[in-house]
């Protein structure tokens, strides 16, 4: 509302204004003007602009009244206009703060509706995780050895060829580095610019551990090494780049062929039942002397070979199924690790645990423990 709408700018002898009763008239139409406004005010910003409107020290409706219309009026208006002008003002006081008072607890109920806990909405969900199978199965073989006296010992993904390869008994040239040929790693020169630096490697087996445990510990020595592997194999149903063993390592004064069968046993029939067979089959690996490899009958046919009428799909009709390879320790690794090898005799195991959590769980695509789709996860809970 511009003030001079309602004659605020000039005085009332300008406006024509010498009796009493057009002084009342007047101060009712302002009075309209402010209850008309007074009717847009709904919250705190709006309303600090009303206030200072009507009730701002240099330019408020009722500071303009009192320059233009008070101050300046005959002294025959003078009383009434006074008069006026009080009433006028105790009503626009009380109004405002009325109006305050107001917004502020419209502003509170909001801000407690706001807050008001409704206890029943959903809470929030955190799903909780749950260990992958290849963990499971880890745990699942380390509890057995546990049980016979043997201790869990981890060791670096990233080796030297001393410890993958020659102390290993696998010498430079030897042919069965091609089965194994792994990922070295591109290094930054030495420091030194004239030495060579020393290659590194993923590596290809946890039998690595087999000498790192050895070199630290005396005999006697029961240990199993769970652990990734790496060799450059093309990604398939049955093979990854990466994939999971544990090694196992027995090392004593007195430890036979027999403790070695035993033991592996015992472990097989913990892991799938005790009604499943074992063989051996000679086989060859630089660091075992004699060398085997381990098959189980198929849980699956019951070493059958057939299930429901037809040929076993677990283990193509052949009954047996190819757990992992072991063998006595082979007397020129001890020569590695200064241990005696005439005094001293043992058993090193190593067995794929992809293929084994395969196996027992029935699951026929390795690339599946890679991929990690919730929908696979979520059937091991
Ligand atoms: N390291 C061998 C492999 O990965 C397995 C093995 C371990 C064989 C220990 C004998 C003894 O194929």
């Amino acid at each position: 509302m511009p003030s001079s709408d309602i004659g605020l700018d000039k005085t009332l002898a300008a406006l024509g204004v010498t009796e009493s009763a057009q002084v009342v008239a007047r101060f009712a139409e302002v009075r309209a003007h402010f209850d008309g406004q007074f009717t847009t005010v709904h919250d705190e910003s709006e309303w600090k602009l009303f206030r200072d409107r009507w009730l701002g020290r240099k330019s408020g409706v009722l500071t303009q009244i009192t320059d233009n219309w008070l101050k300046p009026a005959t002294a025959e208006l003078k009383r009434a206009v006074g008069q006026q002008l009080n009433e006028l003002r105790a009503h626009v006081e009380t109004q405002i703060e009325a109006r305050r008072a107001a917004i502020e607890t419209g502003a509170e109920e909001t801000a407690l509706a706001r807050d008001r806990v409704d206890l029943s909405l959903p809470g929030v969900i955190r799903p909780i995780g749950s260990r992958h199978l290849i963990r499971q199965v880890f745990q699942e073989i380390e509890d057995i050895f546990f049980s016979i006296g043997f201790s869990v010992v981890e060791g670096p993904e990233i080796e030297t060829p001393y410890y993958n390869f020659e102390a290993l008994n696998i010498p430079e040239f030897h042919p069965v580095r091609d089965d194994m040929d792994t990922f070295y790693l591109e290094l930054p020169p030495s420091p030194d610019k004239k030495a060579a630096p020393t290659p590194l490697l993923l590596r290809t087996h946890t039998s690595p551990m087999q000498i790192r445990t050895m070199e630290k510990q005396k005999p006697p020595v029961r240990i199993i090494v769970p652990g990734k592997v790496y060799r450059r194999d093309n990604p398939d149903a049955t093979h990854s780049f990466a994939f999971h063993q544990v090694e196992g390592l027995a090392v004593d004064t007195d430890i036979t062929f027999c403790d070695f069968t035993g033991t592996i046993e015992y472990f097989v029939k913990q892991f799938f039942g005790p009604s499943v067979k074992t063989r051996f089959r000679p086989s060859y690996f630089p660091f075992t002397e004699p060398s085997v490899e381990f098959d189980v009958s198929c849980p699956f046919c019951g070493g059958t070979g057939a299930s429901n009428g037809t040929t076993c799909s677990k283990c193509k009709g052949a009954a047996w199924i190819e757990l992992f390879g072991a063998g006595m320790v082979d007397p020129a690794v001890y020569g590695f690790v200064n241990y005696d090898a005439k005094k001293i005799s043992g058993f090193a195991f190593g067995m794929g645990i992809d293929r084994l959590a395969m196996l027992k769980y029935g699951i026929d695509d390795i690339q599946v423990f890679f991929q990690n789709d919730v929908r696979f996860l979520r059937q091991f809970p």
